[in-house]
């Protein structure tokens, strides 16, 4: 196993270029399940969990050439196995996410049913009972979803009790081909839904509502989508994540490939917070603050504060002149940087969903700690900039999930960060 070293109470400086984002790129490769064409996707973050559900496309019978690190052509049309095996699935949930697209392209598949995690037990009943209501007929046996719909996925009005961002995707790529015309309402709102109904909508699809909770999309019929080569969004948490180790370095840096509007919830925060906050286009550049403020923030859909980034605002608020107050709402477990921050001397107390953070700036010290989960672990990153002495975060396998070239992107930034094997 590696761990990461981190010498803290550097100063930061200078600009770090964002990838593109893991959970916008995860549904659109299995969105290819739907095209009757070979597509080129580039700007996709060289990242463990892009690489899994490639390597399950791949099991599937889909073939495809990196032409770089970050760009690849796909073609799924030879796809003759529609299993998705709990070996792989196991590693990654997100591959919940093919199951929407094969069953309506072929009538059937067997997914292996996700595992809890970390952050919460994370239930996929929202997407199965959607399901059913297109026509599809769902057994769970040994842990495996066997979904058959040998008619095809019929159109349907989808209504979700809670508003599901995989939930929404899997849906919206199940009615593509659906015959007759979906309604989603409840439907998630994040950019990474959004450019996965863009690509389908370039790809010919008729789909009304993009952007908003009430999407309608007129089935194919089984007819596979032409469709166009793409671009990834640029990731808005790895963003949001560099922003904060700017933030609790208490130093300015500037973030380039990102779209600022993606933001805007974490931006006014940081802005609550003290810093100062510059945009163009394409970039963002982060002010150091004269004294750090305390936050109160609630986690919740977009545009609101997105949970993804909750563990990182907790880092930054045990630097903080003042009590910060955090309200997790969408997982019953996304706290687990907690004991590892109070090991590093965070003034930190949980009940139930609200943690209350008494800020001690330059109080923190550096440590051995455990990554748990794919943000949480970012979370013990940013404490350990901050923190005096040196921190070995362990169990870093959950950070190369999602952040691209991590160390070299701090290290370049002027942070004292190394890989090493335990
Ligand atoms: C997506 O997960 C993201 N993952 C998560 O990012 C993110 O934290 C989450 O959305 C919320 O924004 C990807 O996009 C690959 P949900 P998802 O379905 O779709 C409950 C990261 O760090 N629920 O929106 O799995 C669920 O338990 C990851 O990159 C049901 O009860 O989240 C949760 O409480 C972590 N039944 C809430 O809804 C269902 O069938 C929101 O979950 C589905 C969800």
């Amino acid at each position: 196993m590696k761990y990461l070293q981190i010498l803290g109470q550097k100063k930061l400086a200078g600009e770090v270029s964002i990838s593109g984002a893991k959970n916008a790129a995860l549904p659109l490769l299995a969105s290819t399940i739907l095209a009757k064409n070979s597509v080129e996707i580039c700007n996709l973050p060289n990242v463990v969990d892009i690489n899994t559900l490639l390597k399950l496309l791949e099991m599937l019978g889909s073939s495809f050439s990196k032409i770089d690190n970050n760009c690849i052509t796909i073609n799924t049309l030879n796809i003759n196995e529609t299993k998705a095996t709990y070996d792989i699935v196991k590693t990654m949930r997100a591959s919940i996410l093919v199951l929407g697209p094969l069953l309506a392209r072929f009538g059937h598949c067997e997914v292996s049913l996700p595992g809890g995690c970390a952050i919460g037990q994370r239930p996929v009943d929202l997407h199965l009972k959607a399901l059913e209501q297109m026509g599809a007929i769902i057994e769970i046996k040994a842990g495996y979803i066997l979904a058959t719909a040998p008619k095809g996925l019929k159109g349907s009005t989808i209504v979700f009790d809670k508003i599901t961002v995989t939930g929404t995707e899997n849906i919206i790529m199940a009615a593509a081909l659906a015959h007759g015309t979906t309604k989603i309402i409840n439907a998630a709102k994040e950019p990474e839904v959004v450019q996965l109904c863009e690509v389908l909508r370039d790809a010919g699809l008729n789909i009304k509502g993009i952007g908003t909770n009430e999407i309608e999309i007129e089935g194919t019929a089984q007819e596979l989508l032409e469709f166009k080569d793409f671009g990834i969004i640029a990731d808005r948490i790895e963003a949001g994540t560099y922003l904060c180790a700017g933030a609790i370095a208490n130093s300015k840096i500037t973030l380039n490939n990102v779209i600022p509007m993606h933001l805007d919830a974490v931006l006014s925060k940081l802005e609550e917070m003290g810093f100062g906050i510059e945009k163009t286009d394409t970039t963002i550049t982060l002010l150091p603050a004269k004294s750090i403020k305390p936050v109160k923030l609630t986690t919740t859909e977009y545009p609101g504060f997105p949970t993804d980034m909750q563990a990182q605002f907790m880092a930054l608020a045990t630097q903080a002149n003042g009590v910060s107050i955090i309200d997790e709402n969408l997982f019953e477990n996304r706290y687990m940087h907690v004991n590892e921050l109070l090991r590093m001397g965070a003034d930190i107390t949980l009940k139930g969903h609200t943690a209350t953070i008494t800020g001690t700036p330059n109080a923190l010290t550096g440590t051995d700690v455990m990554a748990t989960d794919l943000r949480a672990s970012s979370a013990l990153v940013l404490a350990a900039l901050v923190a005096k002495g040196t921190t070995n975060i362990h169990r870093i396998y959950h950070l190369d999930r999602g952040y691209e070239n991590l160390e070299e992107k701090l290290t370049a930034l002027g942070a004292d960060v190394k890989r090493f094997n335990e």
